[in-house]
């Protein structure tokens, strides 16, 4: 069956939706030509509405469709988001949500069975559209993801998901999925109630159009209508519906500190919306999806969308420099970062040699990085054999076997110049001619590191974030002499990892730690004024980052912060003044952070970070005694951050205002509505910002003394993104 679904593919080629129609069944095939994924534009409904013409004469005697896609990797990704740019008010926005649940609607009435039977990505408009079909059938292809990821563009679903979902499988676990942007697999999305079958893909089309004649014979009945009304009938009951409400929004004020409008306005639609019928709540829902889509949050995020996939898309080089294929990776140095990177690889397909001096650090190292794998297949529900064979791609060692045939060599050792040219030489001496070595240092040149290199050319930087799991950013950094084949290939391994990278060139601190670094000093300075602790943590998270700078300090470690700190406070002697006092006080006392549970912060017995701790004031010198306005210490904190990332842009440290805001975004957490510190300058206006940090000169001195290229975009009326508002 896979030759059928290989020749819809080609016989697609060129109608963005078609429609064949054999023995009463009728295969309506997506392929947009013109897009490399299927997306809702206006195109795309116009077609639709004549294939569901058609379908509603009963053309050619139809008796059951099936809706597949001729896309490898998406069924269907969702409304096009290219457009939402062209929503200048909130009617713009309004009629397109309009135009997709009148598509829906259509759908969901015609008198025929339909099959949903998807293959790659159904998300945001793609999954709405799957849910307007009779049945759904979805394949086991690691492609395959379903979810409503519209909140992480700042709307909500608007194509009838509001009001679809909930009814199918219950208010709690649609919250759930609306509100975080999860995306499930085949196999979650049938234990969520969503998807009714799931198959290999080689038989998609074929179990699709048999189910799709089973419906049709009233011989197979979906699982919506075999179950009684809302599946979970207690959630019907309004005190647990009021219960329910409460707590989902008590969750996300504690997330988003209410800065997200977009999560609250969706509970408010779907509490307002569940006693109605489904056209009213859709009515609802197309009004708050207009509104939602002008503002300016869903623009900063639709901003960090499109730049995360080009810097995901785009290495920046020519279209001769060609990446080596990596399927085979070895990593030197088992600790916590090499175990990561061990995981991240073999999760992805990709053979590991995870190499250490010591047998028990070896095996360690491949403990931790097989307890992460074994999550993640539970999380995903891998069946046993699949488990084993993910596991086995990480093979430990404590010599260099095995890195012969290794395409990539990261070097993940102690932050020891003269260890890691070491480890660089014995490398070279096992590894073959055309290996890659990425050094995950995050404190030493790449170009000193080179200077041990007999091939120099080969080496780059490859700098993982902590936990690897999690953090999606790598930093790429590479020196003068790195070729040009060297970044092509870190970057396609950093993608094929699912990591999002960013070439940036070997400066101090490189881009993230570089605009992390004054950040950081600023608030121990601030510390040094007595402002308190949580009253600094509340400040940066009212702004919208993860977490506080004091917290961080603690959560990085202090003895690595002043290690770092100190790095940048030589390399950028001129403005950066002398590291504050208070680090090195902390670090003397013996505190560490969370690693020896004692920091800024005290910390219980499980590990988990109680109050601040009242006893650093008198260490700092200077109790607590100053009121600073929150407003104030905001602007200190992120304008010191926005001023250095422009400075690395002007230096040619970045390549562009794109990889900077996705650095500032997935490496450090800058609040992801605000689009990162260049999205920021566009939007607050470059005059106001540089005027802002001329006021701070005055009164703080030269760490506050603006870029030139921001006097320069103020001067020339530019901005860093045409499209900013
Ligand atoms: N609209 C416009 N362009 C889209 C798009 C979309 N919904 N989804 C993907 N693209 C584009 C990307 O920008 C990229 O363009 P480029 O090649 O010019 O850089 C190209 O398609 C390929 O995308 P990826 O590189 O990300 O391809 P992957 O294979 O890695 O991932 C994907 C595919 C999983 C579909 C991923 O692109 C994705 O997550 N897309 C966004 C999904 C989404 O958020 N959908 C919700 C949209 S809002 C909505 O539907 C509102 C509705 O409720 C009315």
């Amino acid at each position: 069956m896979a030759t059928i679904l290989e020749e819809e593919r080609q016989t697609a080629q060129g109608a963005p939706v078609r429609m064949e129609i054999r023995d009463g069944l009728a295969v309506v095939t997506l392929n947009d030509p013109a897009r490399p994924v299927n997306v809702i534009s206006e195109g795309m409904l116009r077609e639709m509405g004549e294939i569901l013409e058609r379908l509603e004469n009963g053309e050619g005697g139809v008796r059951a469709a099936v809706i597949v896609s001729a896309k490898k990797g998406t069924w269907i990704a969702g409304a096009d988001i290219e457009e939402f740019k062209n929503f200048a008010a909130p009617a713009d926005a309004e009629a397109a949500s309009r135009a997709g649940q009148e598509m829906l609607d259509r759908l969901e009435q015609l008198r025929i069975p339909v099959v949903a039977a998807i293959d790659g990505a159904a998300l945001g408009g793609g999954l709405e559209t799957a849910l307007a079909c009779t049945y759904r059938i979805a394949t086991d292809s690691p492609k395959t993801k379903l979810g409503l990821p519209e909140v992480q563009l700042g709307i909500i679903p608007g194509a009838g998901g509001t009001a679809r979902l909930p009814r199918l499988i219950g208010l709690r676990a649609a919250l759930d999925l609306m509100l975080t942007g999860k995306q499930l697999d085949a196999r979650r999305a049938m234990k969520a109630g969503i998807v009714d079958e799931v198959v290999p893909q080689t038989v998609l089309l074929e179990v699709a159009s048999r189910q799709a004649m089973a419906l049709a014979a009233k011989k197979l009945q979906p699982r919506a209508a075999r179950r009684s009304g809302s599946p979970e009938r207690l959630e019907n009951l309004l005190p647990m519906r009021k219960l329910i409400f409460s707590k989902a929004r008590q969750g996300v004020m504690e997330k988003t500190h209410g800065l997200y409008p977009a999560p609250l306005r969706l509970l408010k639609v779907i509490e307002a919306g569940l006693d109605k019928d489904v056209r009213a709540a859709q009515e609802m829902e197309a009004r708050a999806f207009g509104e939602l889509a002008v503002t300016p949050e869903a623009r900063s995020l639709v901003h960090v969308f499109f730049t995360s996939t080009e810097a995901k898309n785009d290495v920046g080089l020519g279209d001769d420099v060609k990446p080596k294929s990596v399927d085979q990776i070895a990593v030197v140095g088992a600790g916590f970062m090499g175990a990561g990177i061990a995981a991240a690889s073999a999760e992805n397909g990709i053979r590991v040699r995870l190499k250490d001096v010591k047998p028990e650090a070896a095996a360690k190292g491949l403990r931790t990085a097989r307890e992460s794998l074994i999550k993640r297949a539970k999380r995903k529900k891998m069946r046993r054999f699949e488990v084993t064979k993910l596991v086995d791609r990480v093979q430990p060692t404590t010599e260099y076997s095995g890195f012969h045939a290794s395409d990539v060599v990261v070097e993940a050792v102690f932050e020891d110049l003269s260890l890691k040219h070491r480890v660089i030489k014995e490398i070279e001496e096992h590894a073959g001619e055309g290996v890659v070595l990425g050094s995950n240092t995050s404190t030493i040149p790449i170009t000193k590191l080179a200077e041990a290199s007999a091939r120099p050319d080969h080496v780059i930087g490859l700098h993982f974030f902590s936990p690897v799991e999690k953090m999606p950013l790598v930093e790429i950094i590479t020196h003068e002499g790195t070729a040009d084949w060297v970044t092509a290939t870190a970057h396609a391994y950093a993608k094929k990892i699912g990591k999002t990278p960013i070439v940036v060139h070997d400066s101090p601190g490189f881009y993230v730690n570089r605009i992390l670094s004054p950040y950081m000093a600023e608030a121990a300075l601030l510390l040094q004024e007595g402002v308190r602790m949580e009253e600094l943590d509340r400040a940066m998270t009212e702004w919208g980052f993860p977490v506080g700078p004091v917290t961080l300090y603690d959560e990085v470690g202090l003895d690595v912060a002043q290690k770092a700190g100190k790095i940048m406070a030589e390399a950028f002697a001129d403005r950066m003044g002398n590291p504050p006092t208070v680090i090195d006080k902390m670090v003397a006392d013996g505190r560490l952070g969370r690693k020896n549970s004692k920091g800024f912060y005290t910390f219980g017995e499980d590990g988990k970070k109680q109050g601040p701790d009242e006893a650093v004031y008198a260490l700092i010198g200077n109790p607590p005694k100053k009121e600073t306005p929150r407003a104030e210490l905001q602007e200190r904190l992120g304008l010191i951050m926005v001023n250095e990332a422009v400075r690395t842009l002007e230096e040619g440290v970045l390549r562009s205002a794109r990889d900077g805001d996705v650095g500032a975004v997935f490496g450090i957490g800058f609040p992801p509505f605000r689009g990162g510190p260049f999205w920021y300058v566009d939007v607050t206006g470059a005059q106001t910002v540089l005027d802002r940090l001329r006021a701070l000169e005055q009164r703080f001195g030269a760490r506050y003394r603006p870029a030139k290229l921001l006097e320069e975009m103020a001067r020339d009326g530019r901005k860093f993104f045409p499209d900013a508002a």
